[in-house]
């Protein structure tokens, strides 16, 4: 009998009918139909428009799965970003990342599904803040995680990720380095080089959550528990953990140690799209959720796709200079 306010859908999705073997743990069958009529709509969206969707680590399980054609990290994406043969991109992340897709790929067509889809660590910091700190500290050069505006982009000498922080800082041979806008990733990064570092006080709302003390009390509750945190975490965390990493580099330390039993600092869906590959491994879930990559739904993909809403613009005096941040960012290997 049907139910008051439930809205009927057809069962048959014929495009991704065989797709919920790949997402059963993490959706629940009675949630399945409403998905896979949006991923059935997506897939037909993305051959009439010669569109793909790069869809960050952090995206959940049916985006992540079902409709993405390249996954990955910060760095990966844009790298993808170069290479996607398509004239649509769609951005299943957040908006630096669908920026720094639109920087690499002036002439394709960039869409965020939500626009509404930000950074806390993007927030933290201004292009005036920027020009200030060239006055404060002239002729040091500026190293920018790609977690800010392109125009903040645009007034940087070279940008970073989480996966490529250190190699980029030590490909500039200079003593000291002004690294923005994360502290906590400066600070661990800092750690690891001779090359000395001055930070920003801008922090991500999801990873500075975890603290030291959580650590250890999962050590004491799931003994044997290896732990992994991402490099935006306070660096008491990373000092506690066993490995910290991207998101990228989280997932390989997963596939080459197959630790048995395992947690992984960072956001939520991170661990649903992960443990999907590793059946036999225990992921422990304690987890911070992002609210700004928790924008973006398979019902937000279909309407970009369907109204081609929302492009991305960006003002060619700043794409220019930025984007050559982010080329000389990929330069360095
Ligand atoms: P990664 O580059 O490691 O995927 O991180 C991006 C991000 O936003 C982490 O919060
Ligand atoms: Fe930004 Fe943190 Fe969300 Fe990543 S997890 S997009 S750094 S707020």
């Amino acid at each position: 009998m049907a139910m008051p306010g439930l809205e009927t859908v057809p069962a048959r999705t014929p495009q991704a009918e065989h797709l919920y073997a790949k997402v059963r743990h993490a959706i629940p069958a009675v949630e399945w139909p409403v998905h896979a009529q949006d991923i059935d709509a997506i897939m037909t969206l993305k051959r009439t428009r010669n569109a793909v969707v790069l869809a960050h680590n952090y995206q959940t399980p049916e985006i992540f799965h079902c409709v993405s054609d390249f996954v990955g990290d910060s760095l990966a994406l844009a790298r993808e970003a170069m290479t996607a043969d398509a004239d649509v991109i769609v951005l299943a992340g957040v908006h630096f990342m669908a920026e720094t897709a639109k920087l690499l790929n002036p002439e394709k067509t960039v869409l965020i599904p939500d626009l509404g889809a930000g950074c806390s660590l993007a927030e933290s910091i201004r292009p005036e803040d920027v020009r200030l700190l060239r006055q404060t500290y002239p002729g040091i050069p500026i190293v920018t995680y790609v977690n800010t505006s392109a125009a903040v982009k645009a007034l940087s000498d070279i940008c970073c990720t989480s996966g490529n922080a250190k190699a980029v800082i030590e490909s500039l041979g200079v003593e000291r380095v002004i690294m923005l806008p994360d502290e906590f990733l400066a600070r661990n990064v800092a750690a690891e080089t001779n090359v000395k570092v001055i930070a920003w006080s801008g922090h991500c709302e999801v990873h500075e959550r975890f603290s030291a003390g959580e650590v250890r009390q999962l050590r004491e509750d799931y003994p044997g528990v290896i732990v992994l945190a991402h490099p935006e975490c306070p660096p008491e965390v990373v000092a506690e953990a066993d490995f910290s990493g991207s998101t990228a580099a989280m997932s390989s330390y997963v596939n080459k140690n197959r630790p048995a039993r395992v947690v992984l600092l960072t956001e939520c869906s991170m661990s649903d799209n992960v443990a999907i590959h590793y059946p036999d491994l225990e992921f422990i879930r304690p987890c911070n959720l992002c609210p700004h990559m928790k924008k973006i739904s398979l019902r937000n993909i279909r309407r970009a796709l369907e109204t081609m809403q929302h492009e991305v613009h960006i003002d060619p005096a700043i794409a220019v200079p930025a984007r050559r941040a982010v080329e000389r960012m990929l330069d360095v290997r």
